[in-house]
C-alpha cells in the first residue's frame, strides 16, 4: 500500500501555549489536525470565558492563512471557585471540557487540584451541563513511576459519584489505566499519545539522557506500551488519539532542570501510520483519529479527510525553535500535499 486516506483527524489534547511562539505551534498543528481540544495550563491559566474568548481568537486567527476551517475545541482549569454560570459563560464562547490537574504533577499546575473533593461540586454542575472532564491521572507525591496507577481510584471514585460525567484519563502510560478504563463505565475514555505508543522508560534514560523524550506522565515498562498498542489497535471506542504535543523551546529541554513534553505534532500522523501498520492494525486507525473521540465527545464526526503517502522523509532537527519527536530521523509516511 502506498497511499492511505482519513478522516482529517482530531487532537483530543493539545497544547499550544501563547504569544507569538503560539502562533507557529498552531500552523504545525493545523497541517494534520482538523480540530483539537486545546489545554488551559498557560501563563496565566484559563479560567475565565473571557480569557478563553481572546484565547480562541488568537487560535483562530493563526491558522486563518493555512487553514481556515480550523476549529479549536476550549477548556479551562479546574479549581473549585468556579460558579454554575462562569461554566455557562464558558460553554457560551466554545468551552467542551474542564481539565483536571493535581498539583504539582506538570508543566504550569502549581495552581493545580490539591484537595479532592473541594472540587466535588464544581464537577457535580460540569455533570449536570454536559461537560467533559479530562483528568491528567498521576497521584501527586507518589514515586514517579507509580503515580498514575496510584490515581486510577480516584478516576474509579469520581466515576463512582458522577455517573453522568463524560471523564477522559488523559495520556494513558500503564496497563493498569488500560484495565481500569476498559472496566469502568462507558462514561470512562481515555486518550492515547503517539509518544507513549513508541517509547518505554529507556527511550529517556536507557542508554542516555535525552530530554526531549521527558514527559508527564513518563513512559513506563515495555509491558506497559505493549498494553498501550493493543487498546489503540483493538478498534475499542474508549481509546482515541490525544497527542498531548507539548512544546517548550530548545534551550527549556537542553538544561539541569529541563520541562516535561513532548513536541509531536509535526509528525505524529505519519508517526501513527507507521505504528498501527506495524501492528497490523491500519485498519483501525480511521477510527482511533477520526471518530471514537468525536463520538465519545457528543460532536460530529468530521466529513474532511486527509492522505498520507509512502515517501521518506527526514524530520527537521528543529521546528519553530522546538526539538520535535523523531528529529533527524527518516519516516516512511508522510502527509500529502493535496
Ligand atoms: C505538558 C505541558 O508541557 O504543558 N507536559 C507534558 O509533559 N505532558 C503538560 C501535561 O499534559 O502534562
Ligand atoms: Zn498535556
Amino acid at each position: 500500500m502506498n497511499e492511505i486516506v482519513l478522516p482529517l483527524p482530531d487532537d483530543f489534547h493539545a497544547h499550544l501555549r501563547q504569544g507569538e511562539p503560539m502562533r507557529g505551534y498552531v500552523k504545525d498543528l493545523v497541517k494534520e489536525f482538523g480540530r483539537a481540544i486545546v489545554m488551559p495550563n498557560t501563563v496565566p491559566p484559563m479560567t475565565s470565558a473571557k480569557a478563553i474568548a481572546d484565547y480562541k481568537q488568537q487560535i483562530l486567527e493563526a491558522a486563518r492563512e493555512t487553514a481556515p476551517n480550523f476549529e479549536p475545541l476550549m477548556t479551562f482549569k479546574l479549581n473549585p471557585n468556579y460558579t454554575e454560570q462562569d461554566l455557562k459563560d464558558m460553554m457560551a464562547v466554545g468551552v467542551v471540557a474542564g481539565k483536571y490537574y493535581p498539583a504539582g504533577v506538570t508543566t504550569n499546575s502549581q495552581d493545580g487540584v490539591s484537595d479532592f473533593e473541594s472540587v466535588f461540586p464544581v464537577i457535580a454542575m460540569m455533570e449536570r451541563l454536559g461537560l467533559v472532564l479530562c483528568v491528567h491521572g498521576e497521584e501527586p507525591g507518589a514515586f514517579c513511576l507509580e503515580r498514575e496507577s496510584k490515581f486510577i481510584a480516584r478516576v474509579e471514585c469520581l466515576a463512582q459519584k458522577f455517573p453522568k460525567l463524560k471523564i477522559v484519563f488523559e495520556h494513558l502510560s500503564t496497563a493498569a489505566a488500560v484495565e481500569a478504563v476498559k472496566r469502568l463505565s462507558a462514561n470512562v475514555a481515555a486518550t492515547i499519545t503517539v509518544h507513549h505508543l513508541m517509547m518505554t522508560l529507556d527511550d529517556i534514560v536507557g542508554d542516555a539522557l535525552r530530554p526531549h523524550h521527558f514527559c508527564k506522565p513518563l513512559p513506563k515498562l515495555p509491558t506497559d506500551r505493549m498494553a498501550l498498542r493493543e487498546a489503540a489497535f483493538s478498534g475499542n471506542p474508549k481509546f482515541f488519539l490525544g497527542t498531548d504535543s507539548a512544546p517548550h523551546a530548545k534551550e527549556k529541554k537542553e538544561c539541569c532542570c529541563g520541562a516535561a513534553g513532548v513536541y509531536s505534532a509535526p509528525v505524529a500522523l505519519p508517526i501513527l501510520v507507521q505504528e498501527f501498520e506495524r501492528g497490523n492494525a491500519l485498519d483501525k486507525l480511521a477510527d482511533f483519529v477520526g471518530s471514537f473521540g468525536a463520538d465519545f465527545y457528543g460532536i460530529p464526526r468530521t466529513t474532511k479527510t486527509m492522505k498520507l503517502v509512502k515517501e521518506p522523509w527526514t524530520v527537521p532537527e528543529n521546528v519553530n525553535g522546538v526539538v520535535p519527536l523523531a528529529a533527524g530521523q527518516i519516516l516512511d509516511w508522510k502527509i500529502s500535499e493535496v
